[in-house]
């Protein structure tokens, strides 16, 4: 494994995301959120990820409550080291409000404070700086050790940190090969800036690391028409190439959609999994190193599916 050290945080380049424990978009069954959940915690715990990403919409609420009860048996023991980062939905993100959120988030995962707070997404009628001055009282009480921001631009980014008077730690957002745009502004800045880029659905919710002939998966994807039989085909070229230099390595296409995220800088990458197998595979990404070359052919082949912005 990997790290990087990040405002008193060991954060892993690797994390495990939590979505997927007990909701049921993901169509995972309720074995899944009573035995493999608990066991992902484990293992991760076990091939050293310190980065554990939930939130209280996630299940709802039943995400946060199997971390508690799968930390309170794991090996290593404690949560030393570890970040448990959740989220909170700034629907009225007034200070009573935000702080009894904070509260249902502490209660369900057992703790005193929040290792990370993110907003979870901008409220529309609400500015970043204004959501930030109801959660400035939360660290300054230590209920909340480091604050957040998920789906924010740059410039919503930067307003948080006025909100907050301090560092907004984190951004959370959408960033893999079917969606580069991060690597264009928030890459850079959170790298010249001490802060940390959090790439969530880093295998576009797995459309990066499949083969047409997996099944059609079940729950919210069963109704993307890019996880039908062979897809829309606008990713062939993408999952090609992801294809020919797992070869070269004797890797996956997931680990090299994953290594390709880890070769910029300031960013880690918190996928889901659904098997003990995707989880270990996806760690061991952490240590594979792309050549330049091999990063240039796969950033090319994604940017050529996005428009530029002027
Ligand atoms: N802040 C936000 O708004 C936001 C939004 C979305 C997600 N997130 C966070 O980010 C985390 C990850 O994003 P995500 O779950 O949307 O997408 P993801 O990590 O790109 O995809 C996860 C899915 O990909 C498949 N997979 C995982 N590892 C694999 C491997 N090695 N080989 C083949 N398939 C593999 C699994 O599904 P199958 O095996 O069933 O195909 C797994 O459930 C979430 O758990 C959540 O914590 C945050």
């Amino acid at each position: 494994m990997r790290y990087l050290d990040i405002d008193g945080m060991r954060v892993s380049r690797i994390g495990l995301g939590a979505w997927q424990f007990g909701s049921r978009e993901w169509g995972y069954g309720d074995a899944y959120a009573r035995e493999t959940a608990p066991a992902l915690v484990h293992r991760a715990r076990e091939l050293g990820i310190t980065m554990i990403d939930t939130a209280e919409a996630y299940g709802p609420a039943r995400s946060e409550r199997i971390i508690r009860d799968a930390l309170a048996s794991a090996q290593p023991a404690g949560r030393d080291g570890l970040v448990v980062a959740t989220k909170f939905m700034p629907i009225a993100p007034a200070g009573p409000v935000v702080a009894w959120q904070a509260r249902g988030s502490l209660r369900r995962l057992g703790v005193e404070a929040l290792d990370l707070y993110y907003v979870h997404w901008p409220n529309p009628f609400v500015s970043p700086r204004r959501v930030m001055q109801s959660v400035r009282p939360l660290v300054e009480s230590g209920r909340v050790r480091r604050v957040g921001v998920s789906n924010h631009s740059l410039a919503a980014w930067q307003s948080a940190e006025r909100g907050l008077r301090s560092p907004v730690i984190a951004n959370q957002v959408r960033f893999s090969l079917e969606s580069p745009g991060p690597a264009r502004d928030l890459v850079p800045w959170a790298a010249a800036n001490g802060r940390l880029v959090v790439a969530y659905s880093p295998l576009a919710q797995g459309l990066l690391a499949r083969d047409d002939a997996d099944p059609v998966p079940r729950g919210f994807r069963a109704r993307d028409p890019r996880f039908r039989a062979a897809g829309d085909g606008r990713l062939r070229p993408l999952q090609d190439a992801l294809h020919e230099v797992a070869a070269a390595h004797r890797a996956t296409p997931a680990q090299v959609a994953l290594a390709w995220l880890l070769s910029h800088p300031a960013t880690v990458a918190i996928p889901g999994a659904r098997t003990l197998e995707q989880l270990e595979e996806n760690a061991a990404a952490a240590d594979l190193d792309l050549a330049p070359e091999e990063v240039a052919r796969l950033s090319d082949l994604a940017e050529a599916r996005v428009p530029r912005r002027p």
